[in-house]
C-alpha cells in the first residue's frame, strides 16, 4: 500500500525520507494507487532544470476529469461536489453533486466542440465566482482544450493583454458580476478588452445579473439556451501526461505578466496528495477554500485538488464584508465547515472588527484552518487561532505559488506541531535548499537564505506560455541546477522554514502579486509624467500597499496635485485593475540612481516604510542630493 494518507509524524518522516530517497518509486506507487489511467506511463520522470524541462508519467494516457468526475459517480454519485454560496445570504445555496456536475460539464464540453474548440486551443475564462467557472475549467479538460483563467476583476486592458498573448480563440464571461452591494458590468469590459483582440471568434455569454448587455452579431451568444440543448455525456478526450492542461498567469518582475503553463498528470497527482493531507480530508467533510479561482489557490484547492479526491468543494460568490463581517462565519456555521482556508488580508480585515461577529457563530464544526499567499503575521495567527480555530483546529501556514502548482511547505495538521508564522516542514518530495548571494547551499540549522528547491516535483509549471528563456533566466539561472522561488527564508534550530518575503521586485498585496513594471508603465503614460517608481510599505490589513515616487514632467507642475494623483491612480484602474492602486503618491524631483542607471529601491522602500535611521550605503548613488529631498516630504 502506498503513503496516501499520512496520519502520524513518524510517518511523515519515514514517508519523506522515502519520497527524497525514491523520488520515482515514490510517486509513481501514488499514481498507481490512486488514479484512473488509459494508459500507464513509460518513464516516471524525466528532468533537466539546465534546460530546464520536466516531465512525468512519459507516456501516460488519462483525463483529467474522468478523474475528478467519472471514477466517483458509482460510489459518490448523489454526493455533493460543489456547494455553491451566492453572494446574496437570502438566494438559496446549491447542492450540485458529482452526478449533475458531471452532465454540466458534459453539456458545456458539446457547446465549445460545436463552436470550434478543439485540443490544445486556449479558452479564455473571465467569470465571477459562480458554479459555470467550475464548469468551464472542467469542460475545456474534458475535450483537451487549455484553460486561461483571467481573474474578473482584472481590466479591459489586462484581460485583453492576456488573451493575445496565448492567443484564445473564445471567451466564456458573464454578464455581471455580485459583490456584495455592487453590481459589476463583467460585460461591458469584455467587450472593451476585445477591441484589441482579433483572434477571439466566439463570446459565450453566461446570465448571471441580468444586467442589459451588448451582444455582437456573428461573436456573442448566450451560454445557457446552448447549455439546454447540448448532449449531456460526452467520452472524454484522451490526454498525453504531458499536454498542458491550463495557463495562468503570474506578475514578473518585470515586463508582461507570465503564462505559467501547468501540464495533466503530474499537476493531478500532486495537487489532490496534497489535498488530502494538508487538510486531512474525510469522506463526510465539506471543505472551503476562499480563494477566488481566478488564482492558482482556487484551481488547485477548489476544483481539481477536491474534486479528484471526491471532496465537497465550497464556492462562495460574495466577499467577507457582506452583508456584515460576519459573513464568513455564518457560511461556516450554515453549512458545518470542516476545513477553512483563507488569506491574511482577509485574516487581519477581520480581526478589525468587533469580536462579536466571529463570536456569535458556532464554529464547531472546523478540523482544520489554513493561510496562503504571505507571510501570516503573528498577531493575525494568534487572532486566527484562538478566534476561529478556538485553539483546537490547527493552523496550517502553506507556502507555495502559481508557478508551483500546489502546496509546497505547510504543516500536516494534528501530525506537525505548529509554530506561529511558520510553514514549518517541507511536504512529502519536496526538497528545499537555502542558498547564500554567492551561490552555495548553506547548509545546517539557524540560518536564512534564498529558497530554492532542488529536485523537480510532480506539479512544477513546465514552462512560461511562448517564452521558454524567460522561463529559464527567472527560475532556473539564479542557481544552478536549482528551482528560485524569489522569497527570503529562515531555517530554525528544528529545520522549520519561516517565509520572510519577496526578495525580487514583486510585491504582494492583500495576497496578490504585483510586479512593479507594468504599474510604473501605467503610471508612465500619464501624460504629466516622466518618470516613477513604486515600492512596497507595511500595511495592517494588506500586508503591503504601495507607495508610488513620481517625477513630473514641466507641464505638470502647475497641475493640482489632488487631481493628479486621482488620475495616476485612475489610470491604473483602468489599465491592471483597482489592486493596483498606489495608497500614496509623492512627487520627487529625482530618484535616487545608481551609476548603471538603476533606481535604488532599497532607499526607497526604506523611506516609505518610515525606517530611515540607516540608509546603508548610498556611496554608489548618482544623485545623493534627491535623497534628503525625497525623506523631508515623505508622506
Ligand atoms: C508568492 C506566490 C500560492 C497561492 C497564492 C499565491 C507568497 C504564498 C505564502 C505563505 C509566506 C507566501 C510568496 C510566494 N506566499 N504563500 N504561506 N507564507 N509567503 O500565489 O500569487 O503565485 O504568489 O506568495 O512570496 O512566492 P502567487
Amino acid at each position: 500500500m502506498s503513503n496516501y494518507h499520512i496520519k502520524h509524524l513518524e510517518e511523515y518522516f519515514q514517508v519523506y525520507r522515502k519520497s527524497v530517497r525514491n523520488p520515482e518509486g515514490f510517486w509513481e506507487e501514488i499514481a498507481e494507487e490512486h488514479f484512473n489511467w488509459r494508459k500507464k506511463w513509460n518513464k516516471v520522470l524525466s528532468w533537466d532544470f539546465d534546460k530546464p524541462e520536466v516531465k512525468w508519467f512519459e507516456g501516460a494516457k488519462l483525463n483529467i476529469t474522468e478523474n475528478c468526475l467519472d471514477r466517483h459517480i458509482p460510489t459518490r454519485g448523489n454526493k455533493t461536489a460543489i456547494l455553491f454560496e451566492p453572494n446574496n445570504p437570502n438566494e438559496e445555496a446549491q447542492h450540485i453533486t458529482y452526478n449533475e456536475l458531471h452532465e454540466r460539464v458534459c453539456r458545456m464540453a458539446n457547446v465549445l466542440l460545436s463552436k470550434g474548440v478543439k485540443k490544445g486551443d486556449r479558452v479564455c475564462i473571465y467569470l465571477p465566482m459562480i458554479p459555470e467557472l467550475a464548469v468551464s475549467l472542467l469542460a475545456c479538460a474534458r475535450i483537451g482544450a487549455i484553460h486561461s483563467v483571467v481573474f474578473a476583476g482584472f481590466s479591459a486592458n489586462a484581460l485583453s493583454t492576456r488573451i493575445n498573448d496565448s492567443d484564445c480563440k473564445m471567451v466564456i464571461c458573464s454578464d455581471g458580476s455580485f459583490r456584495g452591494n455592487k453590481t459589476i458590468d463583467l460585460k461591458v469590459i469584455v467587450d472593451k478588452g476585445l477591441e484589441d483582440c482579433p483572434g477571439v471568434e466566439t463570446v459565450l455569454v453566461v446570465k448571471r445579473t441580468n444586467t442589459e448587455v451588448t451582444m455582437k452579431e456573428g461573436r456573442d451568444l448566450w451560454m445557457h439556451p446552448l447549455l439546454d440543448v447540448a448532449e449531456s455525456n460526452l467520452e472524454a478526450e484522451l490526454m498525453d501526461a504531458e499536454d498542458p492542461l491550463f495557463i495562468l498567469y503570474t506578475s514578473g518582475s518585470t515586463g508582461q505578466p507570465k503564462g505559467m503553463v501547468h501540464t495533466t498528470a503530474g499537476y493531478m497527482v500532486y495537487t489532490a496528495y496534497t489535498f488530502k493531507n494538508a487538510f486531512q480530508y474525510k469522506e463526510e467533510d465539506v471543505y472551503w477554500c476562499t480563494a477566488d479561482i481566478g488564482w492558482i489557490t482556487g484551481h488547485s484547492y477548489i476544483v481539481y485538488g477536491p474534486l479528484a479526491n471526491g471532496a465537497t468543494t465550497v464556492m462562495f460568490e460574495g466577499v467577507p464584508s457582506y452583508p456584515d463581517y460576519g459573513r464568513f462565519w455564518q457560511i461556516v456555521e450554515k453549512h458545518k465547515i470542516n476545513q477553512f482556508y483563507t488569506a491574511p488580508t482577509a485574516i487581519r480585515a477581520l480581526a478589525k472588527e468587533k469580536l462579536e461577529f466571529v463570536e456569535k457563530y458556532d464554529l464547531s464544526s472546523l478540523k482544520v484552518i489554513g493561510s496562503v499567499g504571505e507571510p501570516i503575521n503573528e498577531e493575525a495567527w494568534h487572532w486566527y487561532n484562538n478566534n476561529v480555530g478556538r485553539k483546537k483546529s490547527p493552523i496550517i501556514d502553506t507556502w507555495w505559488q502559481t508557478e508551483t502548482g500546489g502546496i509546497m511547505i505547510t504543516p500536516i495538521p494534528y501530525v506537525t506541531p505548529t509554530t506561529p508564522t511558520y510553514a514549518t516542514l517541507p511536504f512529502i518530495g519536496i526538497q528545499p535548499a537555502l542558498m547564500d548571494e554567492n551561490g552555495k547551499e548553506i547548509e545546517g540549522n539557524q540560518v536564512d537564505g534564498r529558497l530554492c528547491i532542488k529536485f523537480p516535483w510532480p506539479s512544477i509549471a513546465r514552462t512560461i506560455w511562448g517564452n521558454h528563456q524567460r522561463y529559464k533566466d527567472t527560475y532556473f539561472s539564479a542557481y544552478k541546477n536549482m528551482y528560485f522561488t524569489g522569497d527570503g527564508a529562515l531555517r530554525d534550530a528544528v529545520g522549520y522554514y519561516r517565509i520572510t518575503g519577496r526578495v525580487d521586485d514583486v510585491i504582494i498585496v492583500s495576497g496578490h502579486n504585483l510586479g512593479t513594471a507594468p504599474i510604473e508603465d501605467s503610471i508612465n503614460e500619464h501624460p504629466a509624467v516622466a518618470e516613477s517608481a513604486i515600492v512596497g510599505f507595511p500595511h495592517d490589513v494588506k500586508g503591503n500597499a504601495l507607495y508610488g515616487y513620481v517625477i513630473l514632467k514641466e507641464m505638470g507642475e502647475d497641475r493640482n496635485k489632488e487631481n493628479l494623483k486621482k488620475e495616476i491612480n485612475q489610470q491604473i484602474t483602468e489599465q491592471i485593475g483597482p489592486i493596483a492602486k498606489l495608497d500614496k503618491i509623492q512627487f520627487v524631483p529625482g530618484l535616487p540612481k545608481t551609476r548603471s542607471g538603476k533606481i535604488m529601491r532599497r532607499i526607497l522602500r526604506k523611506i516609505a516604510s518610515k525606517d530611515t535611521s540607516n540608509l546603508g550605503d548610498t556611496s554608489t548613488l548618482l544623485n545623493p542630493e534627491v535623497v534628503q529631498d525625497i525623506m523631508d516630504n515623505a508622506l
